[in-house]
């Protein structure tokens, strides 16, 4: 899958939005294994907002100085979130993903302090969670199959007793449709955008 350029947007529509159809962990796992080499060309061709965005939610939500925060950056792909974190002063960065090609991309940013292989779901977090968590997800109609997941999750998590939901942040222009299947008609969606909604805990 390697390419000298970034494809073209058609051929990035292509990709990942043939990827956003795959539901079994190995050929998932397998899909961001072959992409990992072309991941950040192909995300700028889609204008992806999404680190940003994310960081933006997480800053203001954090008190104190960002050097003292720990943050662990899970299924974290090649590092695009720790170079917005690093560019803010958050320093201590550590970074866990399920594939080995990713591991490798965000080891070249030099960004991490510590980076380990984990599958979230079969495999505890190699580092201890902090007090805030920070959750992303595409409001796009592919991704409406799982609306009942997603608006019963901060119930969930606060029926744990070990969470309390604190932020969900509606975000507009996360990154362009890989389809016009995936615009939600009557929103921001219709520009050729797809919308994503934040949530701390
Ligand atoms: C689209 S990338 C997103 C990367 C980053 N969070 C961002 O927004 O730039 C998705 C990443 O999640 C990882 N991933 C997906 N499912 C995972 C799982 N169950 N365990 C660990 N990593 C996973 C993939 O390997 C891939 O690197």
């Amino acid at each position: 899958m390697a390419q000298e350029e970034g494809g073209s947007l058609s051929e990035v529509r292509a990709r990942v939005g043939a990827s956003h159809g795959i539901t079994e962990l190995a050929h998932k796992q397998h899909f961001y294994e072959c992409w990992a080499p072309d991941c950040d060309k192909d995300v700028a061709v889609l204008q992806y907002r999404a680190p940003r965005l994310a960081v933006d939610c997480l800053a203001q939500a954090l008190s104190g100085p960002p050097q003292t925060a720990l943050i662990l950056d899970a299924a974290r792909g090649t590092g695009l979130v720790a170079a917005e974190l690093q560019a803010r002063g958050f320093l201590q960065l550590h970074g866990v993903d399920g594939s080995p090609g990713m591991l490798e991309q965000a080891q070249g940013r030099g960004l991490y302090q510590h980076l380990s292989l984990c599958t979230l779901g079969q495999e505890p977090l190699p580092s201890p969670k902090g007090r805030l968590v920070c959750l992303t997800t595409r409001t796009n109609l592919s991704n409406l199959q799982y609306k009942e997941a997603l608006e019963a999750a901060p119930d969930r998590l606060e029926q744990s007793r070990e969470w309390e939901h604190l932020v969900a942040w509606p975000a507009d222009r996360w990154e362009l449709a890989t389809s016009k299947l995936e615009a939600v008609p009557g929103t921001s969606d219709s520009d050729g955008f797809i919308s994503s909604i934040i949530y701390l805990y």
